[in-house]
């Protein structure tokens, strides 16, 4: 089958390639513009790329329910074998892990992680490629000129960038962050959740990409 994407609104993904499902960042609960909620997630992989509550919240619940393997950093997957949750994969900026669907790639981000109080590792993007294609989750993160060398080495059909501002790059700088990656076609996410983020994408016009926007529970076909 394609490959399917359906974003879960604020910053998750829900991947499905037909054989495997991959959710990146699911937050559903206390997440305003969610139309799921944790329990309807079903997964067998879960890539996160930060341990902040609005990527990482529901992460334990879901890995425990559904029995997925997390990707994420060192400190993460640390954090959930004390849990109990020993399916866990875990890396840092830089590396690659071979998997059933294809690969998981953790990339830069300069943001901070961590949860209640805990450092959680080193924030981070992912390149989830499944099915052949290759999928550029860019986390939480400021404008960085090596997004353009991540976007050589991983060649994204399509990139997720963060606008809201604040916490992470707003609609224009994203839309250069878009740009580097060389990517086809361009997604703005962790917008519009809070009234500390930017309300709409306004401003995100990349040039050379094509401008997806989404909401959640929509779906974007390979
Ligand atoms: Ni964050
Ligand atoms: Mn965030």
């Amino acid at each position: 089958m394609a490959v399917e994407i359906e974003f879960l609104g604020h910053a998750g993904l829900l991947i499905r390639t037909g054989e495997h499902t991959i959710a990146v960042d699911p937050f559903l609960t206390g997440n305003p513009a969610a139309k799921k909620s944790a329990d309807d997630i079903e997964c067998d992989a879960i890539a996160v790329t930060h341990g902040h509550e609005d990527h990482f919240s529901d992460v334990p619940g879901i890995a425990k329910r559904t029995g997925a393997t997390v990707f994420s950093s060192y400190e993460i997957c640390a954090f959930l074998g004390e849990q109990g949750h020993e399916k866990c994969e875990p890396g840092n900026p830089g590396g690659e892990i071979k998997t059933p669907f294809g690969s998981v790639a953790f990339t830069q981000a300069f943001h901070s992680s961590s949860f209640q109080g805990r450092y959680m590792g080193m924030p981070m993007g992912v390149v989830v490629k499944a099915g052949g294609v290759n999928i550029y989750h860019m986390g939480d993160t400021a404008l960085f000129g090596d997004i353009a060398l991540i976007g050589k080495r991983h060649k994204p059909d399509v990139v997720f960038v963060p606008t809201g501002d604040r916490f992470t790059m707003g609609a224009e700088e994203g839309a250069r962050a878009a740009e580097m990656s060389g990517a086809k076609l361009a997604v703005p996410i962790h917008y519009g959740t809070w009234p500390l983020l930017a309300a709409d994408a306004t401003g995100f016009k990349p040039s050379g990409c094509e401008v997806r926007l989404m909401q959640a529970g929509e779906t974007l076909s390979f």
